[in-house]
């Protein structure tokens, strides 16, 4: 496979067209991480429809997660009756974090932030990753400055040059919402209390009207540094050369 090649015929491919190649080729060797955001649900829709044998969602439940996101989980998995196989964190690491750290050691300092993000987010993700040949994602360029020049077909650099399929790169958010309504999909109630994007319940809040989108994420925190680290090898090759 020529990875140059994919990434300049895919750009002109559909999602479903990807999504399609993807289970065809890679069967439950790949496998879609839903956080449950609008973007996932849109992408278990699709899989579902173009092959549920071989659908295969995983989630990464860093034990901080908003009560709004159990209950869409929940929902979906009946609704599409399918599994989520969900990863958690290893409970002795979370365990040692708290007790020397406390609760909320996400707001002290960004090195707090990044351990909280590495031990309940990143590490869960590596061991979802080992058993796979590669994932599937939500991430669209228009989300943020970290995320512009993401492909929709690359070699994940910081997992083994593992397949990273972004079948959603291109799409803008009217797009996003205009899938949710036609094909009248479950979303998660926070989007309609003003979070366009949602992760942990201490670290996302909902933003008013002409905010960036990312701006609910990690609010306390420089744009630049709004990753937590399950994206790193898109962050760090649109950082390149950038100043702070
Ligand atoms: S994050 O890195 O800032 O948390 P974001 O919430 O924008 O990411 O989601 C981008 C994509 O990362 C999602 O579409 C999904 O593919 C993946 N993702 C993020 N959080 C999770 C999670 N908790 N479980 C599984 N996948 C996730
Ligand atoms: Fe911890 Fe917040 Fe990262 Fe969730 S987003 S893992 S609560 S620092």
């Amino acid at each position: 496979m020529n990875i140059k090649d994919l990434v300049s015929d895919f750009e002109t491919r559909s999602a479903e067209e990807i999504l399609k190649w993807s289970l065809d080729k890679y069967g439950e060797k790949i496998a879609l991480a839903s956080s449950f955001g609008l973007e996932d649900v849109i992408l278990i829709d699709m899989m579902v429809k173009i092959n549920k044998n071989k659908t295969r969602i995983f989630t990464l439940d860093t034990g901080r997660l908003n009560q709004e996101t159990y209950d869409l989980m929940d929902t979906i998995s009946k609704k599409y009756e399918i599994k989520i196989y969900t990863y958690f964190p290893i409970s002795n690491q979370v365990e040692e974090m708290v007790i020397s750290k406390g609760f909320n050691l996400m707001y002290d300092s960004l090195e707090n932030r990044k351990l909280c993000c590495g031990i309940r987010k990143v590490n869960p993700l590596n061991r979802a990753l080992s058993s796979l040949d590669g994932w599937i994602t939500g991430l669209r360029r228009e989300q943020s400055i970290t995320r512009s020049h993401i492909e929709k077909i690359e070699l994940d650099t910081s997992h083994d040059n593992k397949l990273k399929l972004c079948p959603l790169a291109d799409w803008t958010e009217e797009m996003v919402w205009d899938y949710i309504k036609k094909n009248n999909i479950p979303y998660n109630k926070l989007h309609d209390q003003g979070y366009p994007s949602i992760g942990c319940e201490p670290c996302t809040r909902a933003i008013s009207p002409g905010e960036d989108i990312r701006s609910g994420r990690w609010w306390w925190e420089h744009p630049s540094e709004k990753e937590c680290g399950l994206h790193l090898s898109n962050a760090n090759k649109k950082l390149q050369g950038k100043s702070p």
